[in-house]
């Protein structure tokens, strides 16, 4: 049996931080420049904005985070860095267009996955990638919907000796190209 935490529901999945070396690994045949605005899904305390910020990220960065608690943790850090924008709130409720890149890590359960990618294909006008850290447990829904090409898939569990999860994690990165209507 999983031993969730306290603030895990299966709307709204625990906020716990990825880890650095899960991110280089996601990340590492990608390429962003400048014009990239990249959205984290579910920011947490800002993990994922740390990471491209150390990275030497220099485009937009968002944040998006639904718990105030933790959201105010993200806000204090990431004032120094102009370049981010922590919002609090839902992202079903955010404009997909301003963004290229999303990230998320495991942030919500099945029927929020499906509202998301609903309000994606129904909204976006322009091309996105969307990287899916953790998504063996709902991501076969992005399987095979028009306008989903996956890119990469793969997973990560172990680095050399060192556990980098307690069980494989599956992750996915995927282009959505904006489907015309006929
Ligand atoms: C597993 S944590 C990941 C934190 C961070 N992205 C990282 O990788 O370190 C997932 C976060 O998504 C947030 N979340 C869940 N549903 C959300 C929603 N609809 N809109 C915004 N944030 C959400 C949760 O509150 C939680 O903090």
């Amino acid at each position: 049996m999983v031993d969730y935490p306290k603030d895990h529901t299966e709307e709204v999945h625990a906020s716990q931080p990825s880890h650095y070396r899960v991110l280089e690994k996601v990340f590492c045949k990608s390429h962003f420049t400048p014009e990239d605005s990249i959205l984290d899904i579910g920011c947490g305390k800002g993990r994922i904005l740390a990471y491209f910020t150390e990275m030497g990220f220099k485009g937009k960065l968002t944040g998006v985070e639904l718990k105030s608690d933790i959201v105010a943790v993200c806000k204090q850090w990431t004032k120094a860095y102009p370049n981010i924008q922590v919002i609090e709130g839902n992202v079903l409720d955010l404009n997909p267009n301003e963004y290229t890149v999303m990230v998320m890590y495991n942030p919500f359960g099945e029927d929020v996955l499906l509202k998301l990618l609903e309000k994606m294909e129904q909204e976006l006008t322009h091309p996105i990638q969307l990287y899916y850290l953790s998504d063996h447990l709902y991501g076969n829904h992005i399987n095979g919907r028009p306008g989903w090409t996956l890119k990469h898939r793969g997973w990560i569990w172990k680095d050399g000796i060192y556990y980098l999860h307690w069980t494989p994690q599956r992750c996915s990165w995927w282009e959505y190209t904006p489907v015309k209507e006929s």
